[in-house]
Order: C-alpha cells, then sequence, then structure tokens
C-alpha cells in the first residue's frame, strides 16, 4: 500500500478503494487482462471471462434515439435526480418487475448500477458501521461499500449447501452496528436467485432492527419470472428497502452508463445532494436512450434471456467430462461456475493454465472474496460456435492435466 500514501498526501478513502495487499496477490482481473492483450495481439483467444455479450448490439430503436435526441440539441444540463420522463419510466418498470408502486420521485438516476451502488453507500454508511454480505458477492462490492469506512462483514456460501443464502449466518451476524445488508439477486457470480422464503427471513430481521435492506437487481429483468423471487411485497419492508437496477444487461446496454437506486422519499432527497455534487446531471440524449429502451424494446430482456439459455444448454451438452471439477449451473443469471475445490489447485492457477495453453479466458473468483478462490466464472456470453469451441478447448485441457 506504500505506493497510495508515499509522496504526495491522498486521503485515507485512497487505501479503501485501492486493492488489498491480498487481491495484489490476487488481481481479479489479471487472467482477462492477459487475455485481452492477447487478442490485441492478434492471438485467437475465446473470451468467456466478461459479462456483456459483447458480440451484440445495442437495439436500433434506443441508438437511434440517442442520435435523433443529440440532433435535436439535447445534449445540455439536466435535473441531477434524472428527467421526470424518465423517472417515470423507471417507475413503472419497477412495478412491473417487482410489483412495488413507486413514484418518479423515489427514483434517481444514475450512470450505471454501479455508480448507483456507490451513491447509495455513501448515503447509507459511515466509519464505525457494519454492512453485511453474502460471499462470493460481485467484485467491486468491496471497495464500493467500503469506502464508506464501514467494515464488511462477508459471509461465505458452501458447497455442501449449493452455494444457497445462509439466512441463519447473516441474521446472527446483525449487530447494534450493523447499517445494511447487501444482497444481489440473481447473484453474480453464481447465478443464484433468492427464494422468496429465504428474503422474507432478511426482509424480517432488517425491519426488526431497522438496518437497510439494499438490493442490486441487474439481472432481474433477463431470468425466468418463475425462478425470481423479490422481497418489494412483503409487508413493512418498503420503509428499508432499497432497489439498485439498471439496463446494461438487459438492455444490451453497458458502456451507455445508465441506471438507478429506488427507495423511500428521504434517500432520493439524499441521493439528489450527493448527486448535485458528484456528476451534476447526466447527458439527456443517454436518458432520453434510456426512455426509448424502456418504451420501444421492451422485449430485449426476453431476447437476452433465451440466447442466454440456449448457450446454456450448450454447455451442458460440450463441457464434459470435466474429471474433478464440479459444474455449478443454477439454470439463472449470465454464467456458470467450475468450482474446481477437488483439484487441489486455486482457480487461479487453473485459469492461467487454460488460458496459456488452449487460449480461453475464464474468470477465478478470488476478486469476490474468499469463498471465490476455487470457483471459475464461465460467460455465457460469446456466439454459439465459439462457445462450443471454449467447451472443447477446456475438456482438453483438463483432459491434459489428467
Ligand atoms: C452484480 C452487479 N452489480 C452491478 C453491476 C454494474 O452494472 P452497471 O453496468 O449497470 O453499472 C454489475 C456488472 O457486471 C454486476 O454484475
Amino acid at each position: 500500500l506504500e505506493r497510495y500514501t508515499e509522496g504526495m498526501k491522498f486521503s485515507p478513502l485512497t487505501k479503501r478503494i485501492a486493492p488489498t495487499q491480498e487481491q495484489d496477490d490476487l488481481d481479479a482481473w489479471e487472467v482477462h487482462n492477459l487475455a485481452v492483450d492477447r487478442v490485441a495481439a492478434g492471438d485467437d483467444v475465446i473470451l468467456l471471462s466478461i459479462g456483456q455479450e459483447a458480440n451484440e448490439v445495442t437495439p436500433p430503436a434506443i441508438v437511434d434515439a440517442a442520435i435523433d435526441s443529440l440532433r435535436a440539441g439535447r445534449h445540455h444540463y439536466s435535473d441531477v435526480r434524472g428527467e421526470h420522463e424518465l423517472r417515470q419510466a423507471i417507475a413503472r418498470y419497477h412495478l412491473q418487475l417487482t410489483g412495488q408502486s413507486v413514484n418518479a420521485d423515489d427514483c434517481t438516476v444514475y450512470a450505471g448500477a454501479q455508480n448507483a451502488l456507490f451513491a447509495v453507500a455513501q448515503v447509507l454508511l459511515e466509519s464505525g458501521d457494519e454492512a453485511i454480505l453474502s460471499e462470493p458477492f460481485y467484485s467491486t462490492y468491496r471497495a464500493t461499500f467500503g469506502a464508506t469506512g464501514a467494515h464488511l462483514i462477508s459471509l461465505p456460501v458452501h458447497r455442501d449447501n449449493h452455494y444457497q443464502l445462509d439466512t441463519d449466518a447473516i441474521v446472527d451476524a446483525i449487530t447494534a452496528r450493523t447499517r445494511a445488508i447487501i444482497l444481489n439477486t440473481p447473484n453474480n457470480p453464481l447465478g443464484t436467485c433468492y427464494s422468496i422464503e429465504q428474503l422474507e427471513v432478511i426482509a424480517d430481521a432488517c425491519v426488526a432492527n431497522d438496518i437497510w435492506l439494499v438490493l442490486d437487481t441487474v439481472y432481474a429483468d433477463i431470468v425466468d419470472v418463475k425462478s425470481l423471487a423479490l422481497p418489494h411485497r412483503l409487508s413493512a419492508i418498503e420503509h428499508n428497502l432499497i432497489t439498485v437496477g439498471s439496463l446494461s444487461k438487459s438492455h444490451r446496454m453497458t458502456g451507455w452508463r445508465i441506471g438507478w437506486a429506488i427507495g423511500p422519499a428521504p434517500l432520493a432527497t439524499h441521493l439528489g445532494n450527493l448527486s448535485m455534487c458528484m456528476h451534476y446531471g447526466l447527458p439527456p440524449f443517454i436518458m432520453d436512450a434510456a426512455i426509448a429502451a424502456l418504451r420501444d424494446a421492451a422485449d430485449t430482456p426476453r431476447t437476452v434471456q433465451q440466447h442466454i439459455a440456449h448457450r446454456r444448454q450448450l454447455v451442458h451438452q460440450h463441457l464434459h467430462p470435466l474429471g474433478k471439477i464440479v459444474l455449478h449451473d443454477s439454470g439463472q443469471g449470465m454464467f456458470v461456475i467450475l468450482d474446481v475445490t477437488d483439484l487441489g489447485i486455486t482457480a487461479r492457477e487453473f485459469a492461467l493454465g487454460l488460458l496459456e495453453h488452449c487460449a480461453v479466458a475464464v474468470l477465478p473468483c478470488d476478486g469476490f472474496g474468499p469463498a471465490g478462490r476455487t470457483l471459475i466464472r464461465l460467460g455465457l456470453c460469446v456466439d454459439d460456435e465459439q462457445l462450443v469451441v471454449a467447451c472443447q478447448r477446456i475438456v482438453s485441457f483438463i483432459a491434459m492435466r489428467a
């Protein structure tokens, strides 16, 4: 950490957002970055390490809306909370997804769910607080929530328990210092959709202890509706519930940077104050594109879901035999998981070997907390042909090692 502290003086925040010593050794994106360099050098490397459909483009209706908007001069300052028409559209979308009725004023627009999570963390947490997470958790969470100075209580899921959310451990971990429980359903990397019973236990505990439930739902619209349970209709939780979402995955808009946070009215006031001094409003033409996405591309999440479901089948068809590796597929989300525990090596070692010998990049889940150290995430995001070749290469790598 010396390189962050020596010489010029920086705030302690810089330490909280920097990779930890542990993560310096286990850089979450190391394998991916090596693979990207090889692709740039012209190597035929297949990238299963990312969480976006890189070969797909944003639907034309959305792109056209942005272009028309720019041409119409919609490139000036805007409402810091997000333009009213977009917040109304987000409120309608939220009602459809969750069953919870909210107003435009309960919604605050951000440059993606990542930006919304950071802002929410800032207005909820401070040094000395505790925030509870289920591990493995999305790799940015440590710095996003840790930046506030809050202590992160991270509770691992276990293979013996089919990687299910450990609700008892979460409830037991609540102390007088706990301010929030942070969950992501469907989960990245595991794909797990939490059940309504699990969410009810968590929601009840949040209400009883008067703490926040922050729910990251960026994948919620691309899962099978029958598998998705959300806590929004559970009684009383609405005062403690904050929902973070975006159009990144559902509408193939990762690079547009558009997302939101939704919660009780005072939350929006604090978020608005923060937005005022943080980004001072988002680009109106991006917000017009988001309105078009919600209005004219409402079927895109289903298309994304179907594509991913099809690729999931291809993986089941072509990714065997796996020897001592266990394939964990929740059936939802954008990924499947390989558990290499029984190989006696770490996920990172496996991934580096696979990249070197077979030119496939996968994501070791080290960056998702220590529970991810033996897990590998495979993105179902490349086209079918590439995915099949990647599966064949993985199988031959396993055979080489046997
Ligand atoms: C669980 C989770 N939350 C948030 C994000 C960030 O999404 P956005 O692109 O909307 O910022 C991602 C991106 O991969 C994610 O997987």
